[in-house]
Parts: C-alpha cells; sequence; structure tokens
C-alpha cells in the first residue's frame, strides 16, 4: 500500500502565522506538524510515501525532510500542486506513484494518537473500495460529517450547518486504485475545489464504504483553536513519557 500526505494550500485560517510559511511546517509540541502524519504512516507499516506540497515553501519540505533519515526511510517522493485545487485535486498528482495500488491518503495536518495499522488489515481484508476513519466530536460542522445506519455510511455531508451526527470524517482514508478515475469525473464544490467529501460520496454510492471509529484521540491543526489543542495533546502524551 501506498501512502500519500497531503500538504498543499495556503491555510489562509491560520493567517499571520502562515503567511511566510506552509502551516504543515509550523510546530506541534516539538516537531513541525508535518512530521506527525509521515509518523502516522511508517508506524504502520507505510514505507512508500509521496508528499504533495504546494505554495511559495514547497523547497523547505525538501530541506526538512530529506529522504526521510528521521522516519527510518531511505526514500520520501514529492510533487507539486499548483494553486487551489482542493484536496481531490492534490491527491490526483499522486496517480503516476500510487500507480495502481491501494493507497492511504493523510492529510497533513492530522494528529492522531492510535496507530492505523488495525485499518489497514481491515481494508486489506475488504479487498476493494474505500474505508474512512471518523471520530465522534463536539463541534462537527466544522468537519465531513457522515451519516450512519447502523454498520453503514449512507451520506458525508461537508462543513454541514447543520450537522445530522457528531461523526467527524477524519483526514484519513484507504481507497483502491478506482480514486483517480472518480477524482476525474468530480465537478469543482462551490467554493471551486475538487472534495474529497465527493469521492467519498461517490463511494458511497457505489456500495463499498467502510469505516472505522477512532478510539484515541484525534484532531487535525488548520485553525488556532485546533493547532492549540494538537499541541496540547502532543504535549500531554510527551510527559506521561510515551513516544509519540
Ligand atoms: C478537510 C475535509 C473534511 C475533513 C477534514 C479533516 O477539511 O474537507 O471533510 O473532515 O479535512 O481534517 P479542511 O480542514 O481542509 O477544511
Amino acid at each position: 500500500m501506498k501512502g500519500v500526505v497531503l500538504a498543499g494550500g495556503l491555510g489562509t485560517r491560520l493567517y499571520p502565522l502562515t503567511r511566510v510559511t506552509n502551516k504543515h511546517l509550523l510546530p506541534v509540541f516539538d516537531k513541525p506538524m508535518i512530521y506527525y502524519p509521515i509518523q502516522t504512516l511508517v508506524e504502520a507499516g507505510i514505507t512508500d510515501i509521496m508528499v504533495v506540497t504546494g505554495g511559495n515553501h514547497a523547497g523547505e519540505f525538501l530541506k526538512l525532510l530529506g529522504n526521510g533519515k528521521e522516519f527510518g526511510l531511505r526514500h520520501i517522493n514529492y510533487t507539486y500542486q499548483e494553486g487551489e485545487g482542493g484536496i481531490a485535486q492534490a491527491l490526483s498528482l499522486a496517480e503516476f506513484f500510487v500507480a495502481g495500488e491501494s493507497v492511504c491518503v493523510i492529510l497533513g495536518d492530522n494528529i492522531m494518537e492510535d496507530s492505523i495499522r488495525p485499518s489497514i488489515e481491515a481494508f486489506r481484508k475488504q479487498g476493494q473500495g474505500a474505508r474512512i476513519l471518523l471520530k465522534e466530536v463536539s463541534d462537527p460542522e466544522r468537519f465531513g460529517v457522515a451519516i450512519l445506519e447502523g454498520p453503514r455510511v449512507v451520506r458525508i455531508e461537508e462543513k454541514p450547518q447543520y450537522p445530522q451526527s457528531k461523526f467527524a470524517v477524519t483526514g484519513i482514508y484507504f481507497y483502491d486504485p478506482n480514486v483517480f478515475d472518480i477524482v476525474r469525473a468530480l465537478k469543482p464544490s462551490g467554493r471551486g475545489e475538487l472534495e474529497i467529501t465527493d469521492v467519498n460520496n461517490a463511494y458511497i454510492d457505489r456500495g463499498v464504504m467502510s469505516y472505522d471509529v477512532v478510539a484515541g484521540w484525534w484532531t487535525d491543526a488548520g485553525t488556532f483553536e485546533s493547532l492549540h489543542r494538537a499541541n496540547d495533546l502532543v504535549a500531554q502524551k510527551r510527559t506521561v513519557g510515551a513516544p509519540v
């Protein structure tokens, strides 16, 4: 399974912190933000990784991560997203790299406590389609929100004003190789981007979407509040002595 870390975007919700750097290079406790999603992949045994970045600071990722020695990797792949085409458009840039395998996609600002290994195993057994990780949150309107009927996700709504559940769709997704055809068929959303939620709804429509609920803590880090929370959670984990 290949791994893709999406680390583009302008991070405008964090201005002025992101005026002169990329969001994913900002510190979360004692490491740059992007270390955490890379670590999540590597810890789960995914070592064939591509970082998709963009904007004015792409070169700094290469300087920071090099070939991934700090993560025990011998190589990291990079590609560059021009403009603001959205998460699904960023993913489409990895098609050549993924080369017909299945892929774990992780957003560069998603930080979690648990290993994703059990979900990788479950997705392998599933054999096709897609799998998403959900987390119950108190502010679902900030996220993609999953509407569940028993064991099935029946719909995902992107940042709904009136969320129909408390289950946020985290930024960790497993896809079969059909994902790139699905992205090609997408139309830009109201904000002019190709949305990952539309990709997930396409899998739901095909009846091949599964999910796991994350047990440990999970957070994004794209707003002042969530960046602060990410720092707190990682710091707490550190002070109880467990490696992050
Ligand atoms: C993105 C997705 C959203 C998801 C979130 C997870 O939102 O569009 O569905 O719940 O990541 O971090 P963004 O934070 O890019 O607005």
